[in-house]
């Protein structure tokens, strides 16, 4: 078999117009897992499913090398940071990583997170606020308490618009505005001058903090990290815990157009996760992660060179017809007795965490989620009338209304 080519010469524009689904339909209309086409200027192999995701994730094939257009990437990704490495540098860097957020971390960050909740539905008791804004202002919170960075050290509301601001902006193919850039920049700055006052002692960070394991961060040969790399691994750290908010904004959304599972959650913890991983699976978020050929291989007849792109369809693969059944409906149920395939479920990437790019952040990410669809579940809050629709055309996707919610008095 051969890898079919997209009918145009140029895809750019159907992605733009098509967004989470521009995969599914080509995969669709060429009757082929994978094609070829044009995008963002390089040619690239757009591939969805379980082999795929093996291909992609295991074995070291891609690095995520110029991956994504330079503007997108310095708002995601962050240069020296443990995505932009391989080999053993990255390995060391991942470890980091997996120990902040190991299962004993995960219940610290849970449990820094209901506080915070409570605290904020007090704050707005009464109000009608937007879901997504309010979740980002309360992992924010935890966040910053769960790190162990210092409350006197940073305006929570002003930290969490700009980490926000980060991911809202920052999947588009065109080039990213200057406003976004700029909050960046004053973020990176704050993390900076965090990173060198815990270091000089100055500010006062526990021994078993987070912001403590990355200040006192090395690489795989021993030397402390540099500053700027120590504060963008700050950022890594921080912002993906603010976008669980799309998570949080998602489960509502599911629980509020699927009654049912209020009650089947409120005392249940294990179907509060299955939500959760329905929740991930069905929901869009990353659409695509993009890699770059770093050792020959070959596929499907295909030679793949070093710096050649490839381009993974996260979303495609989250709905594959051939790995779940009816993928269209929200189904929680589908994950009662679940394997754990790890190239199945992927909204967070594929492969292993420790090993590969997966993400590390999964397991909190499904505590978080899980926990609030059981917070959510006693009804704090009611959901007025609104425009509930979530438009695939718009990445990274929302309810159109951010899911206003009526705080209970
Ligand atoms: C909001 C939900 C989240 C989503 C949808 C998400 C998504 C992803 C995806 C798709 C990747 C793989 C990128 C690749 O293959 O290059 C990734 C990597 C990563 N994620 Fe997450 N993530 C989330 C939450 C988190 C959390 C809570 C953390 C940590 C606090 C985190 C930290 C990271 C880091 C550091 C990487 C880079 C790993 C590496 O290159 O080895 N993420 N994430």
């Amino acid at each position: 078999t051969v890898i079919p080519r997209s009918p145009a010469p140029d895809d750019t524009l159907a992605f733009l117009r098509n967004g989470y689904l521009y995969g599914t339909r080509r995969f669709r209309k060429l009757g082929s897992d994978a094609f070829e086409a044009r995008l963002a200027g390089t040619r690239a192999v757009v591939m969805h499913g379980r082999e795929a995701a093996s291909v992609f994730y295991e074995g070291d094939r891609f690095s995520r090398e110029r991956a994504m257009p330079s503007s997108v990437q310095h708002l995601l990704q962050d240069d020296g940071s443990v995505q932009s490495l391989e080999g053993p540098p990255h390995r060391h860097r991942k470890t980091m990583f997996m120990r902040m957020l190991d299962d004993a971390s995960v219940v610290r960050l849970v449990e820094s997170f209901e506080h915070e909740w409570r605290r904020v539905r007090a704050e707005h008791a009464g109000q009608e606020v937007p879901l997504y804004d309010l979740g980002n202002l309360v992992l924010t919170r935890s966040a910053l308490a769960w790190a162990g960075i210092p409350r006197d050290r940073v305006d929570d509301r002003d930290l969490a618009g700009r980490l926000a601001a980060m991911v809202d902006r920052a999947s588009s193919i065109g080039p990213v505005d200057r406003i976004a850039r700029a909050r960046r920049r004053g973020a990176e700055d704050w993390a900076s001058g965090l990173v060198a006052d815990v270091r000089s002692g100055l500010a006062d960070a526990g021994p078993d903090s987070a912001i403590r394991t990355i200040a006192d961060g090395s690489d795989d040969h021993g030397a402390p990290l540099p500053e700027e790399v120590a504060a963008v691994e700050v950022l890594n750290l921080l912002r993906p815990i603010v976008a669980v908010s799309r998570f949080l904004v998602f489960a509502v959304h599911a629980m509020h157009t699927h009654p049912q599972w209020h009650a089947a959650v409120e005392h249940d913890a294990d179907a509060a996760t299955r939500v959760a991983n329905e929740v991930r699976r069905f929901y869009p978020f990353f659409p695509v992660i993009s890699g770059t050929v770093q050792r020959p291989f070959e596929w499907r007849g295909r030679d793949f060179e070093p710096g050649d792109r490839a381009v993974l369809d996260l979303y495609a693969t989250n709905h594959d017809e051939r790995l779940w059944d009816e993928p269209g409906r929200f189904l929680p149920e589908r994950f009662q007795g679940w394997e754990g395939d790890p190239n199945t479920l992927v909204p967070q990437g594929g492969g292993e965490a420790a090993t590969g790019h997966r993400c590390p952040g999964e397991a909190a990410t499904i505590a978080l989620t899980a926990r609030f669809a059981q917070l959510a579940a006693s009804r704090p809050f009611s959901v007025p009338d609104q425009d509930l629709r979530i438009s695939l055309r718009h990445i990274p996707a929302l309810p159109m209304d951010r899911l206003r919610v009526q705080m209970r008095a």
